[in-house]
């Protein structure tokens, strides 16, 4: 896709955004998963009553939600209300932190993700992370891509073929196929952000988690990433947290809202609002509290 008409694009996807409040027209000339007849319903991961603690602090409480297969699950709301506590719990990431814990149930593909038999470092192969600032390995392009595959022993039997298929399909091989051995720092910081997430899906994930990867990104590349986001959901199962209303609203499926509250011993702690189809939860949402937020009336 030429400069220019992901340009146009971004262009006309600024038009549709509505003063105060989320116009979705965009999302409809933007087809998502679920305009692509993909099943709905079937949930990959299931939070229940989940509490996330970091110490005593119990930072996000009783949230239940389930996360579709195929489809892009968008997480907004306020900052400090729990959208990265909570995304990282669905890989055992808060597992690196120190006095992290989760209470309640989260269940992968059935499994409950927080049995002592299960092996974070599987679970962070197969539900992988993309972070907020673009972060790749001071090492080439190729081996920024090769890395996962050899430390986590996957059988490869073509190196370079693995990194080809990574590298289109976070829709960046034309960019650098001319220079695969050239540091990976030298590249845009949208390239990199691409890199990072072919990176992800070199070691064959099945979810793929963002923590608001397109923030540190100018709006074409913001654009290029939406852009990948909704290819990609075509094969795995995408969860992203987004400061941009309008961009949950133009690439999500489902969308679930999450505020901050204070409990009596004036302890602010995180909730989900309101889960549902995005487009329903940015133009006709149950909760007045989502109302508020999504029109701009608060938060
Ligand atoms: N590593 C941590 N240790 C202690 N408290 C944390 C840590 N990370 C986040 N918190 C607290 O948990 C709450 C939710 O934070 P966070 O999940 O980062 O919110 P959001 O991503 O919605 O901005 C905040 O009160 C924050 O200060
Ligand atoms: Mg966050």
């Amino acid at each position: 896709m030429s400069e220019t008409t992901t340009q146009q694009q971004d262009q006309q996807r600024v038009q549709h955004r509505g003063v105060g409040g989320v116009s979705i027209t965009a999302r409809q000339q933007h087809p998502t998963p679920a305009d692509q007849g993909r099943p709905q319903t079937e949930a990959v991961i299931e939070l229940r009553n989940v509490d996330v603690y970091y110490g005593d602090y119990r930072a996000v409480r009783n949230v239940t939600m389930p996360i579709g297969k195929n489809q892009i699950t968008a997480m907004i709301g306020p900052s400090g209300c729990g959208k990265s506590t909570v995304l990282r719990s669905l890989n055992r990431m808060n597992d690196l932190i120190p006095g992290a814990r989760v209470t309640g149930s989260i269940t992968y593909r059935g499994q409950d993700l927080y049995a002592p038999e299960v092996d974070p470092i599987e679970v962070r192969r197969r539900i992988g992370m993309v972070f907020q600032k673009p972060n790749p390995f001071p090492k080439s392009i190729y081996d920024n891509i090769a890395y996962g595959p050899r430390v986590t022993g996957m059988k490869v039997s073509n190196m370079d073929d693995l990194v080809e298929e990574a590298l289109t399909g976070a829709a960046l091989w034309d960019e650098v196929k001319d220079k695969l051995k050239q540091s990976a720092l030298a590249l845009s910081g949208g390239q990199q952000q691409r890199l990072c997430i072919a990176r992800t899906i070199a070691v064959k994930p099945d979810v793929i988690l963002m923590d608001e990867p397109c923030s540190a990104l100018d709006p074409i590349a913001t654009g290029k990433i939406e852009d990948l986001m909704v290819e990609l959901a075509r094969n795995y199962t995408i969860v992203i947290v987004t400061h941009n209303m309008q961009q949950a609203a133009r690439v999500s499926d489902k969308t679930a809202f999450f505020t901050a509250e204070v409990d009596d011993k004036g302890e602010r702690y995180g909730v989900l609002v309101e889960f549902d189809d995005t487009q329903k939860i940015f133009t006709n949402p149950s909760k007045k509290q989502t109302e508020d937020y999504i029109t701009g009336r608060f938060g």
